[in-house]
Protein backbone atom coordinates (compact mmCIF):
# COMPACT_ATOMS: atom_id res chain seq x y z
CA UNK A 1 0.00 0.00 0.00
CA UNK A 2 1.24 3.70 -0.42
CA UNK A 3 1.87 5.53 2.09
CA UNK A 4 -1.08 7.88 0.74
CA UNK A 5 -3.09 5.06 0.89
CA UNK A 6 -2.18 4.25 4.62
CA UNK A 7 -2.75 8.03 5.44
CA UNK A 8 -6.44 7.67 4.50
CA UNK A 9 -6.61 4.55 6.03
CA UNK A 10 -5.50 6.30 9.56
CA UNK A 11 -8.10 9.11 9.11
CA UNK A 12 -10.67 6.56 8.62
CA UNK A 13 -9.47 4.44 11.70
CA UNK A 14 -10.13 7.95 13.25
CA UNK A 15 -13.20 9.04 12.03
CA UNK A 16 -14.56 5.67 12.76
CA UNK A 17 -13.44 5.95 16.68
CA UNK A 18 -14.71 9.45 16.90
CA UNK A 19 -18.18 8.26 15.58
CA UNK A 20 -18.49 4.98 17.55
CA UNK A 21 -17.61 7.31 20.57
CA UNK A 22 -20.23 9.90 19.64
CA UNK A 23 -22.75 7.17 19.24
CA UNK A 24 -22.20 5.92 22.49
CA UNK A 25 -22.39 9.30 24.22
CA UNK A 26 -25.68 9.67 22.31
CA UNK A 27 -26.94 6.47 23.61
CA UNK A 28 -26.27 7.09 27.42
CA UNK A 29 -27.92 10.63 26.92
CA UNK A 30 -31.13 8.93 25.27
CA UNK A 31 -31.10 6.43 28.18
CA UNK A 32 -30.64 9.21 30.60
CA UNK A 33 -33.76 11.23 29.16
CA UNK A 34 -35.86 8.31 28.63
CA UNK A 35 -35.63 7.67 32.16
CA UNK A 36 -36.37 11.45 33.45
CA UNK A 37 -39.33 10.67 30.96
CA UNK A 38 -39.93 7.39 32.95
CA UNK A 39 -39.64 9.60 36.39
CA UNK A 40 -42.21 12.25 35.10
CA UNK A 41 -44.82 9.01 34.11
CA UNK A 42 -44.52 7.70 37.72
CA UNK A 43 -44.67 11.06 39.32
CA UNK A 44 -48.04 12.14 38.95
CA UNK A 45 -48.75 8.48 40.21
CA UNK A 46 -46.41 8.62 43.47
CA UNK A 47 -48.04 11.93 44.67
CA UNK A 48 -51.85 10.29 44.42
CA UNK A 49 -49.90 7.43 46.28
CA UNK A 50 -48.51 10.27 49.25
CA UNK A 51 -51.56 11.66 49.77
CA UNK A 52 -53.08 8.34 50.42
CA UNK A 53 -50.01 7.80 52.68
CA UNK A 54 -50.25 11.16 54.14
CA UNK A 55 -53.96 11.40 54.75
CA UNK A 56 -54.51 8.32 57.25
CA UNK A 57 -51.40 10.39 59.31
CA UNK A 58 -52.97 12.94 59.41
CA UNK A 59 -56.37 11.81 60.49
CA UNK A 60 -54.87 9.54 63.12
CA UNK A 61 -52.72 12.70 64.74
CA UNK A 62 -55.61 14.33 64.98
CA UNK A 63 -57.88 11.62 66.58
CA UNK A 64 -54.66 11.23 68.92
CA UNK A 65 -54.26 14.92 69.64
CA UNK A 66 -57.12 14.32 72.48
CA UNK A 67 -54.99 12.16 74.45
CA UNK A 68 -56.35 8.66 74.03
CA UNK A 69 -53.97 6.01 74.31
CA UNK A 70 -55.36 3.79 72.23
CA UNK A 71 -55.36 6.59 69.56
CA UNK A 72 -51.92 7.55 70.68
CA UNK A 73 -50.52 3.98 69.68
CA UNK A 74 -52.40 3.64 66.34
CA UNK A 75 -51.42 7.09 65.24
CA UNK A 76 -47.87 6.37 65.80
CA UNK A 77 -48.22 2.78 64.23
CA UNK A 78 -49.68 4.96 60.99
CA UNK A 79 -46.94 7.12 61.16
CA UNK A 80 -44.11 5.06 60.96
CA UNK A 81 -45.43 2.29 58.33
CA UNK A 82 -46.37 5.21 56.30
CA UNK A 83 -43.64 6.85 56.54
CA UNK A 84 -41.54 3.66 56.04
CA UNK A 85 -43.42 2.74 52.86
CA UNK A 86 -42.73 6.64 51.77
CA UNK A 87 -39.12 6.62 52.34
CA UNK A 88 -38.98 2.93 50.15
CA UNK A 89 -41.06 4.42 46.96
CA UNK A 90 -38.51 7.81 47.25
CA UNK A 91 -35.41 5.66 47.59
CA UNK A 92 -36.84 3.01 44.53
CA UNK A 93 -37.29 5.94 42.49
CA UNK A 94 -33.52 8.04 43.47
CA UNK A 95 -32.30 4.07 42.43
CA UNK A 96 -34.21 4.45 38.80
CA UNK A 97 -32.11 7.48 38.12
CA UNK A 98 -28.76 6.41 39.88
CA UNK A 99 -25.66 6.86 37.65
CA UNK A 100 -23.90 3.23 37.29
CA UNK A 101 -20.87 1.67 36.91
CA UNK A 102 -20.45 -0.26 33.91
CA UNK A 103 -19.59 -3.75 35.46
CA UNK A 104 -23.10 -5.29 36.22
CA UNK A 105 -22.65 -6.81 39.19
CA UNK A 106 -24.90 -9.68 40.77
CA UNK A 107 -28.19 -8.97 42.57
CA UNK A 108 -31.70 -10.77 43.03
CA UNK A 109 -34.19 -10.70 40.90
CA UNK A 110 -36.59 -10.84 43.32
CA UNK A 111 -35.38 -7.44 45.27
CA UNK A 112 -35.30 -5.82 41.64
CA UNK A 113 -38.85 -6.82 40.85
CA UNK A 114 -40.16 -5.38 44.59
CA UNK A 115 -37.74 -2.18 44.15
CA UNK A 116 -39.35 -1.84 40.43
CA UNK A 117 -43.58 -2.29 41.85
CA UNK A 118 -41.67 0.49 44.39
CA UNK A 119 -40.60 3.09 41.89
CA UNK A 120 -44.06 2.85 40.16
CA UNK A 121 -45.50 4.39 43.57
CA UNK A 122 -48.58 3.06 42.95
CA UNK A 123 -50.22 0.65 44.67
CA UNK A 124 -51.89 -1.36 41.42
CA UNK A 125 -54.61 -3.39 43.82
CA UNK A 126 -55.69 0.32 43.98
CA UNK A 127 -56.65 0.11 40.17
CA UNK A 128 -58.11 -3.28 40.65
CA UNK A 129 -55.05 -4.87 39.33
CA UNK A 130 -54.17 -8.20 41.08
CA UNK A 131 -50.51 -8.85 41.03
CA UNK A 132 -49.31 -12.79 40.83
CA UNK A 133 -45.56 -13.06 41.52
CA UNK A 134 -43.45 -16.35 40.81
CA UNK A 135 -39.96 -15.56 41.49
CA UNK A 136 -37.72 -17.87 43.04
CA UNK A 137 -36.05 -16.21 45.96
CA UNK A 138 -32.30 -17.32 45.25
CA UNK A 139 -32.60 -16.38 41.72
CA UNK A 140 -29.44 -14.40 40.83
CA UNK A 141 -28.90 -12.07 37.73
CA UNK A 142 -26.08 -10.48 36.51
CA UNK A 143 -27.04 -6.85 35.45
CA UNK A 144 -26.68 -3.15 36.10
CA UNK A 145 -29.37 -2.83 38.89
CA UNK A 146 -31.14 0.63 37.46
CA UNK A 147 -30.77 -0.22 33.56
CA UNK A 148 -32.84 -3.96 34.69
CA UNK A 149 -35.10 -1.61 36.69
CA UNK A 150 -35.89 0.75 33.90
CA UNK A 151 -36.82 -2.40 32.01
CA UNK A 152 -39.25 -3.57 34.32
CA UNK A 153 -40.64 -0.24 35.22
CA UNK A 154 -41.62 0.43 31.64
CA UNK A 155 -42.75 -2.80 31.08
CA UNK A 156 -45.19 -2.80 34.26
CA UNK A 157 -46.38 0.52 33.23
CA UNK A 158 -47.23 -0.58 29.91
CA UNK A 159 -48.85 -3.72 31.43
CA UNK A 160 -51.00 -1.27 33.88
CA UNK A 161 -51.91 0.81 30.82
CA UNK A 162 -53.46 -2.15 28.21
CA UNK A 163 -55.34 -3.15 31.46
CA UNK A 164 -57.46 0.42 32.21
CA UNK A 165 -57.49 1.01 28.37
CA UNK A 166 -59.76 -2.03 28.35
CA UNK A 167 -61.34 -2.31 32.12
CA UNK A 168 -61.22 -1.69 35.52
CA UNK A 169 -59.71 -4.28 36.36
CA UNK A 170 -56.72 -6.89 35.70
CA UNK A 171 -53.95 -9.38 36.09
CA UNK A 172 -50.37 -8.54 35.81
CA UNK A 173 -48.57 -11.95 36.23
CA UNK A 174 -44.15 -11.60 36.86
CA UNK A 175 -42.73 -14.98 36.74
CA UNK A 176 -38.89 -15.78 36.34
CA UNK A 177 -36.72 -18.48 36.44
CA UNK A 178 -33.23 -20.25 35.65
CA UNK A 179 -32.78 -20.19 31.74
CA UNK A 180 -30.00 -23.11 30.39
CA UNK A 181 -27.67 -19.61 30.07
CA UNK A 182 -29.07 -17.00 32.97
CA UNK A 183 -32.66 -15.98 33.67
CA UNK A 184 -36.06 -15.65 31.84
CA UNK A 185 -38.87 -13.35 33.38
CA UNK A 186 -42.01 -13.05 31.75
CA UNK A 187 -44.18 -10.08 32.31
CA UNK A 188 -47.49 -10.97 31.33
CA UNK A 189 -51.12 -8.98 31.61
CA UNK A 190 -54.79 -9.40 30.27
CA UNK A 191 -55.10 -5.64 29.13
CA UNK A 192 -56.23 -4.78 25.65
CA UNK A 193 -53.39 -6.84 23.92
CA UNK A 194 -51.41 -5.70 20.98
CA UNK A 195 -52.92 -5.68 17.58
CA UNK A 196 -51.21 -8.15 14.55
CA UNK A 197 -50.60 -5.13 12.15
CA UNK A 198 -48.30 -3.22 15.90
CA UNK A 199 -46.91 -6.16 16.54
CA UNK A 200 -43.65 -5.08 14.23
CA UNK A 201 -43.67 -1.82 15.26
CA UNK A 202 -43.95 -1.58 19.13
CA UNK A 203 -40.27 -1.68 19.57
CA UNK A 204 -39.44 0.92 16.66
CA UNK A 205 -39.04 4.43 18.46
CA UNK A 206 -41.48 6.51 18.77
CA UNK A 207 -43.87 4.41 17.75
CA UNK A 208 -47.22 4.91 19.97
CA UNK A 209 -51.36 4.20 20.15
CA UNK A 210 -51.39 6.26 23.21
CA UNK A 211 -53.11 9.36 21.74
CA UNK A 212 -54.36 10.56 24.74
CA UNK A 213 -57.76 10.33 23.45
CA UNK A 214 -60.52 9.60 25.63
CA UNK A 215 -58.80 11.07 28.98
CA UNK A 216 -56.28 8.21 28.25
CA UNK A 217 -52.39 8.91 28.33
CA UNK A 218 -50.21 10.55 26.11
CA UNK A 219 -47.27 8.41 25.02
CA UNK A 220 -43.78 8.87 23.66
CA UNK A 221 -43.19 5.98 22.62
CA UNK A 222 -40.20 5.42 23.69
CA UNK A 223 -40.41 3.28 26.33
CA UNK A 224 -39.70 -0.44 24.44
CA UNK A 225 -37.17 0.75 22.19
CA UNK A 226 -35.22 1.87 25.15
CA UNK A 227 -36.01 -1.61 26.98
CA UNK A 228 -35.11 -3.34 23.77
CA UNK A 229 -31.84 -0.99 23.83
CA UNK A 230 -31.01 -1.93 27.47
CA UNK A 231 -31.54 -5.89 26.66
CA UNK A 232 -29.83 -6.23 24.10
CA UNK A 233 -26.95 -4.08 25.43
CA UNK A 234 -26.74 -6.68 27.88
CA UNK A 235 -26.45 -9.57 25.74
CA UNK A 236 -30.05 -10.23 26.12
CA UNK A 237 -33.52 -10.83 24.21
CA UNK A 238 -36.73 -9.19 24.54
CA UNK A 239 -40.06 -10.60 22.78
CA UNK A 240 -43.66 -10.23 23.05
CA UNK A 241 -46.49 -12.20 22.60
CA UNK A 242 -50.16 -11.19 22.49
CA UNK A 243 -53.59 -12.03 21.83
CA UNK A 244 -55.05 -9.16 20.65
CA UNK A 245 -57.90 -8.37 23.44
CA UNK A 246 -56.70 -10.49 25.83
CA UNK A 247 -53.54 -9.03 27.05
CA UNK A 248 -49.63 -9.50 26.18
CA UNK A 249 -46.33 -11.13 27.25
CA UNK A 250 -43.00 -9.58 27.84
CA UNK A 251 -40.33 -12.15 27.71
CA UNK A 252 -36.87 -10.98 28.93
CA UNK A 253 -33.77 -13.41 28.39
CA UNK A 254 -30.88 -12.42 29.92
CA UNK A 255 -27.36 -13.96 30.22
CA UNK A 256 -26.43 -15.21 33.64
N1 LIG B 1 -48.52 -4.58 27.59
C1 LIG B 1 -48.98 -4.01 26.46
N2 LIG B 1 -50.21 -4.31 25.99
C2 LIG B 1 -50.70 -3.76 24.85
N3 LIG B 1 -49.99 -2.90 24.08
C3 LIG B 1 -48.74 -2.57 24.48
C4 LIG B 1 -48.17 -3.10 25.69
N4 LIG B 1 -46.93 -2.61 25.81
C5 LIG B 1 -46.74 -1.79 24.76
N5 LIG B 1 -47.81 -1.76 23.96
C6 LIG B 1 -47.98 -1.00 22.71
O1 LIG B 1 -46.71 -0.61 22.25
C7 LIG B 1 -46.64 0.81 22.08
C8 LIG B 1 -45.23 1.27 22.35
O2 LIG B 1 -44.92 1.10 23.73
P1 LIG B 1 -43.83 2.03 24.39
O3 LIG B 1 -43.69 1.67 25.81
O4 LIG B 1 -42.60 2.03 23.54
O5 LIG B 1 -44.43 3.51 24.22
P2 LIG B 1 -45.64 4.19 25.01
O6 LIG B 1 -45.99 3.37 26.20
O7 LIG B 1 -46.70 4.43 24.01
O8 LIG B 1 -45.01 5.56 25.44
P3 LIG B 1 -43.85 5.77 26.55
O9 LIG B 1 -43.45 4.43 27.06
O10 LIG B 1 -42.73 6.45 25.84
O11 LIG B 1 -44.50 6.62 27.58
C9 LIG B 1 -47.71 1.36 23.02
O12 LIG B 1 -48.16 2.64 22.62
C10 LIG B 1 -48.80 0.29 22.90
O13 LIG B 1 -49.55 0.46 21.73
MG1 LIG C 1 -44.50 2.71 27.56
Amino acid sequence: MTSVGIEQLAESQTEIERLTAENEALRRQLRRAQSLATVGTVTAMIVHEFNNILTPIINYAQLASSGDEEMVHKAIAKASEGGQRAVDICSALLGLLREEAAAPSKESVAELVEQSLLAIGRNLAKDGINLHLAIPKDLIVTTRPAEFKQVLVNLLLNARAAILSKSRSGEVAISASTAPDGIELWVRDSGAGISPEHMDRIFEPFFTTKSGEDGGEIGNGLGLALCKEIVTSMGGTLSVESTFGEGATFRLLLPG
